[in-house]
């Protein structure tokens, strides 16, 4: 039963992906506060959380950026829903959230200042094409930043579990993120390199 419920990490739907939205909403609290201190968040920046899950990012987001522009993209109708739900005082105003993949995203070229993907890469289908096409859609010297929870591709605790979950080392993400166009700017680890977190500039 549990491992039905967990299937709706990589693509919540239905009433298990609503509880799985909420409880990833405030287990991920620690994660996203850790991951955030690693951007220099300005009042005025442009922010995409792509895979944005319940929102609860957004939200932080938004707090960092109130004079900015929070968007978050997902492809799961029940996660849109969600994030839409948490910050509903927002949409319109200075925030919006859309249905969208990673392969490609609803947006025009160099329209965000920073881009941030916590609990998410795992699920993308092709990280080098999908980190472009973040590329794509920053400003020069724009950032990007990863935040996972699980960093160590030994460890097959979750991937075993969860259908299309792939784990990456920092390195490896590091690597990729290289070749996509970025400068790996800040590189991370905490809980002996469980939790990992970069940061990489549009080169
Ligand atoms: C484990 S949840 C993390 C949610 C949120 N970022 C958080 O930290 O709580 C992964 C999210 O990424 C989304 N996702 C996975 N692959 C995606 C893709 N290719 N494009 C857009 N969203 C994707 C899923 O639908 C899900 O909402």
């Amino acid at each position: 039963m549990f491992n039905k419920l967990f299937q709706n990490t990589c693509k919540p739907r239905g009433l298990g992906g609503k509880m799985i939205l909420k409880m990833m909403n405030s287990g991920h609290a620690r994660l996203s506060d850790w991951g955030l201190k690693h951007l220099q968040l300005k009042n005025t920046d442009h922010v995409l959380d792509i895979g944005c899950g319940g929102g609860a990012n957004i939200s932080r987001l938004l707090e960092s950026c109130p004079d900015g522009f929070v968007a978050g993209i997902d492809y799961s109708e029940e996660s849109v829903k969600c994030s839409r739900k948490k910050n509903m005082d927002h949409i319109g105003k200075n925030c919006e959230i859309r249905t969208g993949n990673v392969s490609h995203i609803p947006y025009r070229d160099e329209r965000f200042d920073i881009a941030t993907a916590f609990e998410t890469v795992y699920f993308w289908p092709d990280l080098y094409e999908n980190f472009k096409e973040v590329r794509r859609i920053l400003k020069p010297e724009g950032y990007f930043m990863i935040c996972c929870e699980e960093g160590d591709p030994v460890n097959d605790k979750w991937s075993e579990k969860i259908e299309g979950m792939t784990v990456y080392s920092i390195i490896q993400l590091a690597d990729i993120l290289k070749s996509a166009g970025f400068a790996v700017v800040q590189k991370d680890e905490k809980q002996n390199g469980k939790w990992i977190c970069l940061v990489g500039m549009k080169k």
